[in-house]
C-alpha cells in the first residue's frame, strides 16, 4: 500500500512544517516562580495549623513541608474521621482508580465501584467549605453485556450532593490505537461546586492569550479581553510521555499521572493562595506539586507506600528546580530536557 502519510499533498503536518518538540521541565514555569515572603510565611503558618488540627484525626503525616502534607493510608477511613470535625477544603482535584485492573486497584463489579465512589464523594463533600469546588477526572470502563467504553462520568455525575457546573473535555493526541472503533483521545473533568451561588472562579488567572485576531474591534471596542479568551470547555494537554528519549521530565514511575499543566489551570481557577487543596487519591502527587507551587496547601492521601515514597522524591526534585529557577539570571529559561 502506498504510504500516503509520507506525502506532503496528504499530510498537513509535512505541508505546514511539523510543530517543534518542546523541551519539558520538572514542572511548568508557572509553578516554579517564587511565592514572595509574605505568602511563603503565611503558607508555612497555615500548614502547621492544619497539620496540628488533623493530627488527632488522621495521625502523623508521611511527609510534611510548608504547603504540602501527605498521608499514607486509605482515604475513606481517614476522611471518615475528619469529616465530622473540620471542613477546611477549598478545592479537591482528583482522579480515582477507574476499576480497570491497574496494579494499584482491585477490580470489582461496576455497581460496587459506583457505591464505593458515592461513599468517598460524600466524604469529600463534607470536608469541603461552603464556597468550595471539586474537579473530578474520569475515563471509561466496560459494563459487561452493556458497553465497552462507558464514560464513568455517566455513572458518577450525580452520586454526591455537589452541584455539577459543567463537564470539561481533556483532549490529548497520543494513546492506544484501535481497529474496530475510534482510538480514545479524551477524558473528562467534572467541575462541581458546593454552592452554585457562591464559589471561586478566577477566570482572569487562566485566560488564554493565544487569540488569532487580538486587535479586532466591534463598534470601536476591542472584541477580546486584554488578558485573552476564556479557555473554553475543551482543553488540549499532552499526556505525560514515557519512553527512551521522549520521556517527559515530569514523568515518575507512577502509571497514571496527570500532567501538571492541567492541574495548574484548575488550581488557579478554583482556589486562592493560602487555601487548602485536597487529593484523596494522590498517586504521584501531581495535585500536590501544582497546589504547593501556587502557594496553596496540599493535603493528600495515598494507599501505597511506594507511591508515597516516589512523591517525596518528586517533591524534593521540585523544590530543587524551584531554587534553581529563583537563582537563574534574568531572561534565562527554566532548564529543559
Ligand atoms: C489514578 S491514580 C492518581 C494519580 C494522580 N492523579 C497523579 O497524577 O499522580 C489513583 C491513585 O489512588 C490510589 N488509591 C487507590 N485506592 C485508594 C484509597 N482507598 N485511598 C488512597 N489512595 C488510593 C492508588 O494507589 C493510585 O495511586
Amino acid at each position: 500500500m502506498k504510504r500516503r502519510i509520507a506525502d506532503k499533498r496528504y499530510n498537513a503536518y509535512l505541508a505546514g512544517g511539523r510543530p517543534q518538540h518542546r523541551p519539558t521541565t520538572v514542572a511548568p514555569p508557572g509553578l516554579l516562580a517564587p511565592l514572595g515572603d509574605e505568602l511563603a510565611a503565611s503558607v508555612a503558618r497555615r500548614t502547621r495549623h492544619l497539620a496540628d488540627t488533623l493530627a488527632p484525626l488522621a495521625g502523623a503525616p508521611f511527609f510534611c513541608r510548608p504547603g504540602f502534607i501527605l498521608y499514607h493510608g486509605d482515604c475513606v477511613a481517614a476522611l471518615e474521621k475528619i469529616a465530622d470535625r473540620t471542613a477546611p477544603v477549598a478545592l479537591t482535584v482528583t482522579s480515582p482508580p477507574y476499576n480497570i485492573g491497574k496494579d494499584y486497584e482491585q477490580k470489582t463489579a461496576w455497581h460496587r465501584f459506583v457505591d464505593w465512589c458515592a461513599r468517598w464523594l460524600g466524604l469529600v463533600h463534607r470536608v469541603t467549605r461552603e464556597d468550595g469546588a471539586l474537579w473530578l477526572n474520569l475515563g471509561y470502563f466496560e459494563v459487561p453485556g452493556r458497553g465497552l467504553c462507558v464514560p464513568i462520568a455517566y455513572l458518577l455525575w450525580d452520586q454526591s450532593d455537589f452541584y455539577l457546573l459543567q463537564e470539561v473535555v481533556w483532549h490529548y493526541s497520543a494513546g492506544v490505537t484501535t481497529r474496530r472503533r475510534l482510538s480514545p483521545r479524551n477524558e473528562k473533568w467534572l467541575f462541581y461546586v458546593k454552592n452554585p451561588g457562591a464559589y471561586t472562579f478566577n477566570l482572569d488567572d487562566i485566560r488564554d492569550p493565544n487569540v488569532k485576531y487580538p486587535n479586532q474591534k466591534k463598534n470601536g471596542r476591542y472584541r477580546c479581553h486584554p488578558l485573552g479568551k476564556n479557555p473554553s470547555d475543551v482543553w488540549h494537554y499532552p499526556k505525560v510521555t514515557t519512553g527512551t528519549k521522549r520521556s517527559s521530565r515530569e514523568r515518575t514511575a507512577h502509571p497514571a499521572q496527570f500532567p501538571l499543566g492541567v492541574v495548574e489551570r484548575i488550581v488557579r481557577a478554583s482556589s486562592n493562595p493560602g487555601e487548602v487543596v485536597l487529593d484523596p487519591f494522590a498517586g504521584a502527587c501531581s495535585t500536590g506539586i501544582a497546589a504547593c507551587g501556587l502557594g496553596r496547601i496540599f493535603v493528600g492521601f495515598e494507599i501505597r507506600r511506594d507511591y508515597c515514597e516516589l512523591s517525596v522524591e518528586r517533591f524534593r526534585a521540585f523544590e530543587n528546580e524551584r531554587r534553581r529557577y529563583a537563582d537563574r539570571r534574568p531572561g534565562e529559561a527554566p532548564a529543559g530536557g
